[in-house]
């Protein structure tokens, strides 16, 4: 499968290479750019397309994109929900919190729903360990986290889909 930016998406990408002094460098935005361009996640095919766009190799894209837990090797749900379990979190109930995620999503730890709306991940600290338990939803954070949070949250997401 072939695939390629639209035009608004190459536009955007026109613009991040003028804001870094040299392509390589524009690799974690243009990924970022990517992933929202091809339906949440990069493809092989979306690797390559990268690695060409910013004259690197396709093993240096998927390097850079293995070592950060926001980049997707595979088709995620439309909310992706990254439970922390570091330290923090953990002694103050993040195995609670998977316990109760994974009850009320009918899904297990690495798994999607079936309608397509959840992905539930365990993620590595956050940054926000003086509101442990806590978990990151896209690009957003829920904290002090308890059961009825966490079905209020993921009601609230229901809604929103
Ligand atoms: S330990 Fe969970 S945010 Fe730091």
């Amino acid at each position: 499968m072939t695939v390629e930016f639209s035009d608004k998406a190459k536009e955007k990408f026109d613009h991040l290479l003028t804001r870094y002094p040299n392509k390589r460098a524009a690799l974690l935005p243009v990924l970022h750019l990517a992933q929202a361009e091809f339906g949440g996640w990069v493809s092989p095919e979306a690797i390559k397309y990268i690695a060409e766009l910013l004259d690197l190799t396709e093993l240096d894209v998927h390097d850079t994109m293995s070592f950060y837990t926001m980049y997707y090797n595979q088709p995620m749900g439309k909310f992706v929900v990254e439970v922390c379990h570091t330290l923090s979190c953990e002694l103050m109930g993040a195995s609670t919190v998977v316990d109760h995620l994974e009850n009320k999503l009918g899904i297990k730890m690495g798994e999607t729903s079936d309608d397509g709306l959840f992905s539930l991940r365990k993620g590595e600290c956050l940054g926000s360990c003086g509101t442990a338990p806590m978990m990151r939803v896209n690009f957003d954070y829920y904290e002090n986290l308890n059961a009825d949070k966490l079905d209020k949250i993921i009601d609230l997401l229901r809604e929103k889909a």
